[in-house]
């Protein structure tokens, strides 16, 4: 054919030369991921063939719907792809027979909305985890300005600010953690929820760093007449590589982000039974969305196969070793490890005894090439904007390769952060900043690091 577009893609120009500025953005970002050490608990770092997926021509293609039942024609592909992906997903996380998989949702927060409004009529009450001891914010987080936490409550009420719309659509209230241990209390969160009677318990977060009793937290929602979802976002590579026990076949509803220790592109997957599962869908589609990213689920389909590997096996097992070495670590600095340790990928640091709390401790540690997130903690008395707590996990680090030996530089290199910094403590945030981006001590350990990640045992 004549002036044919066939090559329109491989004649046009490639990024650096048709858009100089997003290249020159995406270089620093490469750099930045390169050079530090990256140690976000919900973060990873994909393979070139999941890079691949998602750039390709999936994304071109809208197909509202469901596989085999779409709203517009030239879906067999995509129906070949959505197919295989849930084949994957079912086989790699052993659901049980009458169990089914949706991989559209567009990410974790609309997934669990997409549960919400599936099995529950607006208004109807959701109880999850408190967020400032490790909840999501999609467990129906909603809080009263000024008010402080009250420890000898087991419940968090919340309150006018219903931020999210687990919230804003539904009544909302939250457990808390045990103040002595930092756990879950089963036996009185128990009695809380008989009390509150919730038509939804949700177990899982961002930041609570021990396993979770699925089969005591399914039986206390039944005795409660209410639906039990699991939401896996953190652990869900731990539970596919069999290194953390899994709620599916247990909880009504499992949900996960694909990106954070399952180590795919971003993303979400819902699990449930079948006769749950026709109303997810529908909630997912179109109750909550139109089409799905093609190019997504692709990539999900590429990462779930290699989580089906051996290898992957291992790297989850590392990710834990590598936790729990660091949180050993650490407290051989004198950090306090909330729960005093970790079962999983991430650790929380209790910085009340540093007296540099998770605010200037995340930014220094930044400038010095560790990028790691500030965190209330259980008993929080601070606000979540400058909190008492850094959570820092090891996902990235063990894709690149670190082991063991290597948590014990990095908790020496973060001691060597807080010894430094620890005389500016009391400095306004802006000041503090200007100084610690300016700090000699801090730019020599970025090259030590950005060094020790050049060597060639690390990928
Ligand atoms: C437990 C949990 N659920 C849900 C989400 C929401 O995922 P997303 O950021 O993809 O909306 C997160 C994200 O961090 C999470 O940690």
């Amino acid at each position: 054919m004549k002036n044919s577009n066939s090559n329109y893609f491989l004649e046009k120009p490639n990024l650096k030369s048709q858009d100089p500025d997003v290249y020159e953005i995406l270089k620093a970002e490469e750099e930045k991921q390169t050079n530090k050490l990256c140690m976000i608990a919900s973060e990873n770092f994909v393979s070139k063939a999941i890079r691949e997926a998602v750039g390709s021509a999936f994304m071109n293609k809208y197909s509202e719907g469901q596989v085999g039942k779409r709203f517009y024609e030239g879906n067999y592909n995509i129906d070949d792809l959505e197919k295989l992906c849930k084949e994957r997903a079912a086989k790699l996380f052993n659901i049980p027979v009458k169990w089914r998989v949706n991989v559209q949702a567009l990410s974790g927060s609309p997934a669990n909305l997409a549960v919400y409004m599936a099995l529950l009529k607006p208004g109807e009450k959701i109880m999850g985890m408190y967020l400032y001891d490790g909840g999501h914010i999609t467990h129906g987080w909603s809080y009263e300005k000024g008010l402080k936490n009250d420890p000898s409550k087991i419940i968090h009420r919340g309150g006018q600010r219903k931020v999210s719309a687990s919230s804003y659509f539904f009544t909302s209230v939250q457990y808390k953690t045990d103040p002595q241990t930092q756990l879950i209390d089963y036996d009185k969160l128990e009695k809380a929820v008989l009390a509150e009677k919730p038509q939804i318990l949700v177990t899982g977060g961002t930041a609570y760093p021990r396993e979770i009793d699925y089969k005591r937290m399914n039986s206390i929602a039944k005795k409660a007449g209410a639906y039990y979802l699991a939401d896996i976002a953190h652990e869900a590579g731990l539970i596919a590589a069999g290194v953390n026990n899994s709620p599916v076949g247990i909880a009504d509803v499992v949900t996960f982000t694909t990106h954070k220790t399952l180590r795919c592109n971003r993303g979400a997957i819902i699990m449930a039974d079948k006769k749950l599962m026709k109303k997810i869908d529908r909630a997912v589609f179109p109750g909550l969305q139109g089409g799905p990213h093609n190019h997504s689920i692709a990539g999900i389909a590429v990462g779930l196969k290699e989580a089906m590997q051996p290898e992957f096996k291992k790297y989850a097992a590392q990710i834990v070793k590598n936790a729990k070495a660091l949180a050993s670590a650490l407290e051989g600095y004198r950090f306090d490890i909330v729960s005093g340790g970790t079962d999983k990928h991430l650790l929380l640091i209790d910085l009340s005894s540093k007296g540099v709390f998770g605010r200037k401790f995340a930014r220094a540690l930044d400038y010095a090439g560790i990028v790691a997130n500030m965190n209330t903690i259980p008993q929080e008395s601070r606000s979540p904007s400058d909190p008492s707590g850094l959570r820092i996990g090891t996902p990235w680090v063990t894709t690149r390769g670190l082991k063991e030996e290597d948590m014990g530089l990095i908790a020496k290199w973060m001691n060597r952060v807080m010894e430094r910094i620890s005389e500016w403590k009391s400095l306004k945030f802006d000041v503090f900043d200007a100084k610690v981006a300016k700090c000699d001590a801090l730019v020599g350990i970025a090259s030590e690091i950005k060094e020790f990640l050049s060597d060639g045992d690390c990928c």
